[in-house]
């Protein structure tokens, strides 16, 4: 849900639009604000607008509509290299030709900086990302995570107190992508700057972020600390992109005591946390996570209400079971159980009973 009252933040997007072409609007009515020393992720499919909103930030494209303010000014007038921010792209974007130092000494040029000055500040950003000895190779003498460690430096060599990430693990391999996110959450937190960073990897978004804002459409679906995010989805479509999510639809019965019964279309009742509904007869997608259904009833709350499942699949993963069930229609539901000495293990065929508690399932928009 947007927030639109659009607190004064370091950096506030206030009702920015962004149309390329002068007919769709890629990015609607866009209010953010991202509070100083803040690691903010923009999270969101492909072609949501993310890109757009980080290079109207950056000064690449202008808005359509609505104003960017940076510590309180509006930078939409203001050129990219005198707004201060450092930018990490994808690709890496160093200058092959040049070596490493030279890569890092550019921005500082630009900035007319003296030569004592350039060699001193490029010494300690190359320091700050372990890349201390490599300042005479070439761009294409390193590795890809060396690369991308230059890129990092580059952005953090002239001091900027916001930089912007796009996409700046999208090349490397797991292993790689996970120390390197540790590298810029940890220099993130070292150097108090600001982070602008764009992913569709929900997991990096999770792990790296105070707050996320999940793009969908060119619009915020959703902004929230990551465990609001995965414990408490605003709609359908964040339950859907965030973790694992079991999905069933129906009408909501009642509304009483902060609880929802809900008839499936099956013809079940179901209780849930009335989110998205206010009155019987609304339509509502029920979400609920896999780890939050129970197959032992003396663990629901009284009065609770139960419903049939058969299981398709019963797989043992080491520290969790899981299996998949039909419920109510539903052949891809999944439940994960705690793989304790006194769990239950489920056979295929087994009919069996599900319930949970109302608060872990979400009546969502239909
Ligand atoms: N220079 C451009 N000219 C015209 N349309 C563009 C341009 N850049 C992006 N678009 C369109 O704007 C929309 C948003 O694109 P954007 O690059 O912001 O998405 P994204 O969320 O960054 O996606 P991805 O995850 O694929 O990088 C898309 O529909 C895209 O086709
Ligand atoms: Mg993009």
């Amino acid at each position: 849900m947007t927030d639109t009252a659009t607190p004064e933040g370091f950096v506030t997007f206030d009702r920015v639009q962004k149309s390329y072409d002068g007919e769709t609007l890629v990015v609607k009515d866009l209010n953010l604000s991202i509070a100083k020393g803040e690691f903010l992720t923009m999270l969101g499919p492909s072609g949501s607008g993310k890109t757009t909103c980080l290079m109207m930030l950056a000064g690449f494209e202008s808005a359509t509509h609505g104003e960017i303010r940076l510590d309180g000014r509006p930078i939409n007038n203001i050129p990219p290299h005198k707004r201060g921010i450092g930018m990490v792209f994808q690709n890496y974007a160093l200058f092959p030709h040049m070596t490493v130092a030279e890569n890092l000494s550019f921005p500082l040029e630009v900035r007319n900086m003296s030569k004592d000055e350039r060699e001193q500040k490029v010494q300690r950003a190359l320091d700050m990302v372990q890349m201390g000895a490599f300042g005479g190779r070439r761009p294409a003498q390193l590795s890809g995570g060396q690369q991308q460690r230059i890129a990092l430096a580059r952005a953090l060599v002239f001091d900027a107190e916001l930089v912007l990430m796009d996409e700046p693990l999208g090349a490397l391999d797991k292993q790689l992508r996970e120390h390197m996110q540790f590298e810029i959450k940890h220099l993130h937190e070292e150097l108090g700057i600001t982070v602008v960073y764009v992913t569709h990897d929900q997991g990096e978004a999770l792990t790296m972020s105070d707050r996320v804002a999940v793009f969908n459409d060119g619009k915020i679906q959703q902004l929230a600390p990551p465990e609001d995010l995965y414990e408490r989805p605003e709609n359908s479509f964040v339950a859907q992109f965030i973790g694992e999510n079991n999905t069933l639809g129906g009408k909501v019965e009642k509304i009483e005591n902060g609880v929802a019964e809900v008839r499936l279309h099956s013809g079940e009742i179901i209780d849930a946390a009335p989110v998205n509904v206010t009155r019987p007869g609304e339509e509502t997608t029920i979400s609920i996570r896999p780890e939050r259904v129970e197959i032992d009833h003396t663990r629901l709350p009284e009065n609770a209400h139960t419903i049939d499942a058969e299981v398709l699949e019963w797989i043992y993963m080491g520290d969790i079971f899981r299996t998949r069930l039909r419920v109510a229609g539903n052949e891809d539901f999944v439940i994960k159980s705690r793989n304790s000495s006194d769990q239950r293990r489920l056979a295929k065929g087994e009919r069996i009973k599900i319930g949970w508690a109302p608060e872990d399932a979400r009546a969502l928009d239909a």
